[in-house]
């Protein structure tokens, strides 16, 4: 049922929630699949639904950062509290999801996956906020998509991963602002952060937030504080070592196959290339990035830019409505389809831009990493195309 986020609307689908169900809800990122993080069996349904392993954690969603203090464990250090309050004061509601050792008896031991950490995040969204504090309970939501599909960014994309579930609300606030996932951060005990998840809050923010408070000596130490987990570069779904849990390179993928694909002058091509045929051109949707890829945008099957300015805040708020628009191209014929997206590792200019480090993460693991090259016969305009390893 898709239902207008009005105020009375908003409480009913608390009170569903509430009640053991299960609620879709925009936020600046992309919507979420709400159950109510205290009530076992509605977060195990959450789970069902989308087939996510059961050891992959889910985020706590609350309406203030008050009532995240419920959460916490009381083994908490002193710094982990004090991090937690500089942190949170500075960008929540917004974009950032803070892991910190979890109160487990306030919460079903699902939602954190047996691991002894809870992520916690307080949304920058009028509808989110309101929800949330008509629901006056944790409310566990991971993003609401079918596990390994794109996240969705408005409520039909939610409607579209889930259009046999019964007795799901999907309250409709339009398409999300922001469009990636936050960033999540675990604060250790041993005085460092982990970014496990990179997003709409930069590490430098939170450097300098840190220094500011007094919580990290200087920028240049904090930046050896604030460690980045490495991207999880195996091609597999199969989970049971998952360190760092959402860090599956099959994550974000569209139902069609997709590549990072970049341009290069016929001069530079080095590995063996092989030609790329019109029809293959025609089954191709072409994603691009500042116009890389006009020149033969006529030719692909179906293209569009996700920000022909170059911003990475408008590329980051299309990218996921532009996959799932992309996948659509291929009805019965999917595996003659793909996708041909701009490769964000020659955008060079781009790699201290931290939205656009963040949008590249997603990109690459709608890719599940894999890349080509490709290059134009200046002569005759034939496409040339290699595979190109890391
Ligand atoms: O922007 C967002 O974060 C969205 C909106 C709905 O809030 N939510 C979202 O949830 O993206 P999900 O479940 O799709 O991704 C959450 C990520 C996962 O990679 C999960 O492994 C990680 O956060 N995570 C959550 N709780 C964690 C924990 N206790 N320890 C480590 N990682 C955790
Ligand atoms: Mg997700």
């Amino acid at each position: 049922m898709l239902e207008n986020a009005a105020s009375s609307t908003l409480m009913q689908a608390a009170q569903a929630l509430r009640s053991g169900g299960l609620v879709a809800f925009p936020t600046e990122t992309v919507y979420g699949l709400g159950a109510d993080a205290s009530q076992p069996d509605a977060v195990e349904r959450v789970f069902r639904i989308k087939g996510r392993p059961f050891q992959d954690p889910l985020i706590v969603h609350c309406a203030s950062m008050q009532q995240t203090f419920n959460y916490i464990s009381e083994s908490a250090t002193d710094w982990q509290r004090s991090v937690h309050q500089a942190l949170g004061q500075r960008f929540w509601p917004g974009p950032l999801t803070l892991v910190l050792p979890a109160h487990e008896s306030r919460i079903a031991e699902a939602v954190t996956g047996r691991t002894g950490w809870v992520g916690l995040r307080c949304p920058n969204h009028p509808i989110a906020l309101a929800f949330l504090e008509f629901c006056d309970r944790p409310v566990a939501a991971p993003s609401a998509n079918l596990f390994g599909h794109v996240s969705p960014t408005t409520a039909k994309h939610v409607f579209d991963d889930f259009p046999h579930v019964d007795n799901l609300w999907i309250v409709d606030g339009g398409a999300c602002g922001f469009g990636i996932e936050s960033t999540v951060v675990r604060i250790n005990a041993t005085s460092t952060l982990e970014v496990l998840r990179p997003g709409g809050v930069g590490r430098a923010e939170i450097v300098q937030c840190l220094v500011e408070a007094g919580l990290f000596k200087d920028s240049e130490a904090g930046f050896r504080q604030v460690l980045l987990k490495e991207r999880f570069v195996k091609e597999s779904v199969a989970m049971p070592a998952l360190d760092a849990p959402g860090q599956l390179l099959v994550h974000y993928a569209p139902r069609i196959d997709c590549q990072m694909v970049s341009w290069v002058d016929g001069t530079e091509q080095t590995s063996p290339s092989e030609l790329v045929s019109s029809e293959h051109l025609k089954k191709t949707v072409l994603i691009d990035f500042e116009g890389r890829f006009s020149l033969i945008s006529a030719r692909a099957g179906a293209y569009c830019d996700l920000s022909r300015a170059g911003s990475s805040l408008e590329a980051a708020q299309n990218l996921f409505a532009k996959l799932r628009w992309a996948e659509n191209f291929a009805t019965t014929d999917l595996e003659q389809w793909r996708i041909w997206i701009a490769d964000p590792k020659q955008f060079d200019d781009m790699q201290t831009n931290e939205i656009f480090l963040a949008l590249s993460d997603r990109i690459f693991r709608s890719a599940s990493g894999r890349r080509i090259k490709i290059c134009i016969t200046p002569d005759s305009g034939q496409v040339f195309a290699s595979i190109h390893s890391q």
